[in-house]
């Protein structure tokens, strides 16, 4: 038997309680061996609750008992769950984890330290929630160097950018309506503002590319200045907007960035909606591998959680390495990547020679819900001219990259 405690009852704490419960039997069998939730740590009480019995608030319990051979770490945020992380994992127990901020801002640390003890530290729900992605960079994918991570990494904000484009919902509607489904973090601007995103390209680039991708490094867009109107532009363009994260090695130079991009219907992410993620890994020899599935959401999310339960269950005094450097990988900016743009100006046909003469052959586009307005879609041009360029159009507003 082997006894876990759960940190943090929230949406994926009760959800990995819930699947160890419902599916004991399968679990146990798939482990070699029975595994018990001895613990569960939360600030709240449960009165009435399936853990009620065995709730405690001081994780100090947990970390002095030496029958808690792995916790799982579902609070979220970097305190005190890299504190209570650490010590655990130096105290000789395995630890699953979800939260991605903490494995972005210190997962070398924390590898490392759990090969010293050899034990595991696995953070597989990190990204993409139920898809399975970290473990097949770590053992499928290791024969062929990694070119290219691409995807959409973020299940609210591809949920808010579905509903606003197939039901005509408000933004508003769209994220309360994602936090009310468990998927949005606890402070939805780091959905929003594309932070989550940043901080899950930068796991995997780090896993990929051999070195630590520090996520403050990485050019950052979230989706708050998308508006109805421009998914109705994007709708006449055939396209869908979508938060895209990627990571892309050329030349010996490394690119990373998430911003919204216009992606055309015959793209294979078009198609990627509501909760769902999908990414895409790119390799020399492999070409491009797929992975999709629900990207976030209380079981799908506890799932992956638990998969890692098991499998740290399985290596109990052995550990299952990982390779992730804490060199610093170099990122080279954004500048002069090359690619078109949409924008949406306001006021008459007027400054369209002005466009003209800025940014030469463009083509137009109105749309009836803008009568006031119109876009224009740019021929491919790098980053820097455009943003140059940009500055010199009145009654910009908003621009969209295309994918
Ligand atoms: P919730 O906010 O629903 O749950 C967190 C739980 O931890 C709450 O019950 C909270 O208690 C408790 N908690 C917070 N701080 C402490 C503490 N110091 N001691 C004890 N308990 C504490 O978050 P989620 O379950 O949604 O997310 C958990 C983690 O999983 C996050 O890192 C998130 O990014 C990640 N994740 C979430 C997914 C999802 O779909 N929701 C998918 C993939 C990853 P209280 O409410 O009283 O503060
Ligand atoms: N808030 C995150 C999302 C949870 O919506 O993708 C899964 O990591």
């Amino acid at each position: 038997m082997t006894d876990i405690a759960v940190l943090g009852y929230g949406t994926v704490g009760s959800g990995v309680v819930e699947v160890i419960d419902k599916n004991n039997a399968s679990i146990d069998m798939k482990a070699g061996g029975g595994i018990r939730i001895k613990y569960v740590l939360d600030l709240r009480d449960f009165p009435g609750d399936r853990v009620e019995s065995i709730l405690v608030h001081d994780f100090d319990t947990i970390l002095n008992d030496p029958d808690v051979r792995i916790v799982v770490e579902v609070m979220g945020g970097v305190e005190p769950a890299y504190s209570f992380v650490k010590k655990s994992l130096l105290a000789g127990k395995s630890v699953c984890t979800s939260n991605k901020e903490l494995v972005a801002k210190h997962g070398p640390e924390l590898i490392s330290i759990a090969r010293s003890k050899n034990i595991n530290f696995l953070f597989e729900a990190s990204v993409g929630g139920a898809i399975p992605v970290i473990r097949p960079i770590n053992s499928s994918l290791t024969a062929d160097p990694i070119l290219q991570i691409k995807g959409i990494l973020n299940g609210t904000t591809n949920y808010i950018l579905t509903q606003m484009a197939d039901e005509g919902w408000e933004f508003d509607k769209a994220l309360e309506t994602a936090q009310k489904l468990g998927y949005a973090e606890r402070n939805p601007e780091a959905d929003i503002e594309g932070y989550d995103a940043c901080r899950k390209i930068a796991i995997l680039s780090s896993l990929a590319f051999g070195k630590n991708v520090d996520y403050e490094n990485i050019y950052t867009e979230g989706i708050s200045k998308i508006t109805a109107l421009d998914i109705v532009y994007a709708k006449k363009l055939g396209c869908a907007v979508k938060l895209l994260a990627s990571s892309v090695c050329e030349d010996g130079r490394y690119y990373a960035m998430v911003a919204p991009f216009l992606v055309g219907s015959s793209h294979p992410l078009y198609g990627v909606c509501g909760v769902y993620n999908a990414i895409f890994v790119n390799g020399e020899s492999i070409g491009d591998v797929m992975f999709y599935g629900s990207g976030a959401g209380k079981l799908p999310t506890a799932c992956a959680v638990v998969a890692d339960v098991v499998d740290a269950a399985k290596h109990l005094d052995k550990h299952i390495y990982t390779f992730w450097s804490d060199e610093e990988l170099k990122l080279t900016g954004i500048e002069n990547a090359t690619r078109r743009f949409f924008v949406r100006v306001s006021g008459q046909s007027g400054s369209r020679d002005k466009i003209d003469s800025v940014f030469g052959e463009v083509s137009y586009i109105t749309v009836d819900e803008d009568p006031d307005g119109f876009g224009f879609v740019t021929g491919p041009v790098t980053e820097k001219w455009f943003n140059e360029r940009l500055k010199e159009i009145e009654g910009v507003k908003g621009r969209i990259r295309f994918e």
